[in-house]
């Protein structure tokens, strides 16, 4: 089987990790700063507009995702692996999926409802919205709802992500890291022989 078969592409890796990553911090962010007492004003805000910046731009990463995912299959996972544990992943990546989109969003549209408007890293976004203390209230629920979801969903997934690298031992992690060397190498096709190899004196 050739490598690109077995692993996911150089694409794929780099945008798990980064979105991974950064979705990491931005969970731990977004509960550290909600702790923030609101006096002295400005402390809490400033960190709220660090959180929407990050979050509007893991949105845009994430949606940049989505899209390459759904013109890529993933590689086929290893035949040893039972049925049951194939279906359970493919659920937990796309419930992960719609988390990583539901956060974004309702992050936005909760922040659009209020007289505040939003600091992209201190640039003035338009605002569109209108002050609705209500529709406020409901996508901050969504907000937390999906966070502890989200949460629960990346627990799941790096304890099966430890199982299949320190038990079963199956390569399962391997296909989310870049090509060893040996590999890529043999990935690509024998360069042709230089020109002054050919010339004679
Ligand atoms: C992947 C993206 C995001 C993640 C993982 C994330 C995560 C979190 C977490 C864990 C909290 C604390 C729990 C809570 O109160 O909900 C939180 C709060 C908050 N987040 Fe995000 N967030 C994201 C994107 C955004 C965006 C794009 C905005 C706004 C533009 C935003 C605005 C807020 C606000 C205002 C709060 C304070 C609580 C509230 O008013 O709902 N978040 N976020
Ligand atoms: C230490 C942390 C992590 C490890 C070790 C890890 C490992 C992996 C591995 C090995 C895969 C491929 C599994 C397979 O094909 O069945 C994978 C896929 C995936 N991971 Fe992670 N991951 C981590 C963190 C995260 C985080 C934080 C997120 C989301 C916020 C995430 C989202 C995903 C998604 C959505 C897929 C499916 C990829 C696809 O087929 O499009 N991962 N991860």
């Amino acid at each position: 089987m050739s490598v690109s078969t077995t692993i996911y592409t150089r694409t794929a890796v780099i945008l798990h990790w980064l979105i991974g990553v950064c979705v990491l911090a931005q969970i731990a962010l977004g509960l550290w700063m909600i702790t923030i007492p609101k006096i002295p004003p400005g402390v809490r805000a400033s960190w709220f507009n660090v959180h929407k910046s990050i979050g509007i731009t893991l949105g845009v990463l994430i949606l940049l995702r989505l899209a390459w995912r759904l013109f890529h299959r993933p590689p086929p996972l290893p035949a040893t692996m039972p049925a049951w544990e194939k279906r359970a992943a493919q659920a937990n990546h796309r419930l992960l999926y719609t988390c990583m989109i539901v956060m974004p969003v309702s992050g936005y549209l909760g922040s659009s409802f209020t007289k505040y408007p939003i600091l992209y890293f201190g640039m003035k976004l338009p605002q569109w919205g209108w002050d609705s203390p209500v529709l406020k209230d409901l996508c901050s629920q969504v907000h937390l709802t999906a966070a502890v979801i989200l949460i629960a969903l990346i627990a799941i997934h790096i304890a099966a992500a430890i199982k299949h690298w320190l038990i079963d031992r199956d390569g399962v992690v391997q296909r989310m890291w870049f090509a060893p060397p040996q590999a890529a190498s043999a990935s690509i096709e024998p360069a042709p022989p230089r020109i002054q190899a050919l010339e004679r004196p």
